[in-house]
């Protein structure tokens, strides 16, 4: 637990289905931080832009982030197959990111003590974030992984097709200009096809009161 004038802010990134958030979740829990999964702002702004098709997106996404609660996002459907592909064409815009990025800032403003996840965490948004992780695991798990979450809602769905749509995915993510996938040179790596949810969470955990320990002097 962090206590009242202490501040933890952890930044957790990787490639899609890396297990980031489970692990971001898991961290947050256990430290009492602010969860935020920026994969999911990127995932709602390209829902709304499939749905309403506006002319003028980023006025129309400028007016849709101002009014949007965070919390309302979890109940949404946006894990689909078309909205994963889409948020990952449209998180090259420099423009849409900047939208993205300011209610991620204003977030972690307001919750000083907060955990955020995506693939530019460490690196844009919060770098100055206490601890950095980098999530790692090996296509066929992550594509197996995505597949039986997936398959709970499609039935028809497939293996190979969902491992694909995660190479291309990662492609877009790690070689676009603006705010690629990195690993930054403070991250420790998790890998979670080697770690169980357990190992995952004592690793970060150790980590964690490590920082805690250095910063405080305890
Ligand atoms: O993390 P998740 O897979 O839900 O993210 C969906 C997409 O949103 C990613 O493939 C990526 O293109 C984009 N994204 C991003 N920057 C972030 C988080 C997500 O570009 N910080």
């Amino acid at each position: 637990m962090i206590s009242k004038n202490r501040k933890l802010q952890i930044s957790c990134d990787g490639g899609a289905a890396t297990g980031k958030s489970t692990g971001a979740k898991l961290i947050a829990n256990k430290f009492k931080l602010k969860f935020l999964s920026s994969g999911l702002l990127y995932r709602y702004a390209g829902y709304v832009l499939i749905k309403y098709k506006p002319k003028k997106r980023i006025f129309f996404l400028k007016q849709k982030f101002s009014k949007l609660k965070y919390k309302n996002l979890n109940k949404m459907n946006l894990y689909t197959p078309e909205i994963s592909q889409y948020s990952s064409i449209i998180a090259k815009n420099y423009k849409i990111r900047k939208i993205l990025k300011n209610f991620q800032i204003k977030f972690a403003t307001k919750n000083k003590n907060c955990c955020i996840e995506g693939r530019d965490i460490s690196t844009k948004i919060l770098p100055k974030s206490d601890v950095k992780f980098y999530f790692r695991c090996n296509l066929n798990i992550a594509a197996l992984r995505r597949y039986k979450e997936l398959k709970k809602k499609d039935k028809k769905i497939n293996l190979k097709d969902v491992k694909k749509a995660l190479r291309i995915r990662n492609n877009h993510d790690t070689k676009r200009k603006n705010s690629p996938l990195l690993k930054h040179r403070d991250a420790i790596e998790i890998d979670t096809g080697k770690l169980n949810k357990k190992a995952m969470l004592k690793k970060m955990t150790k980590h964690v009161n490590l920082t805690i320990g250095n910063k405080y002097g305890i």
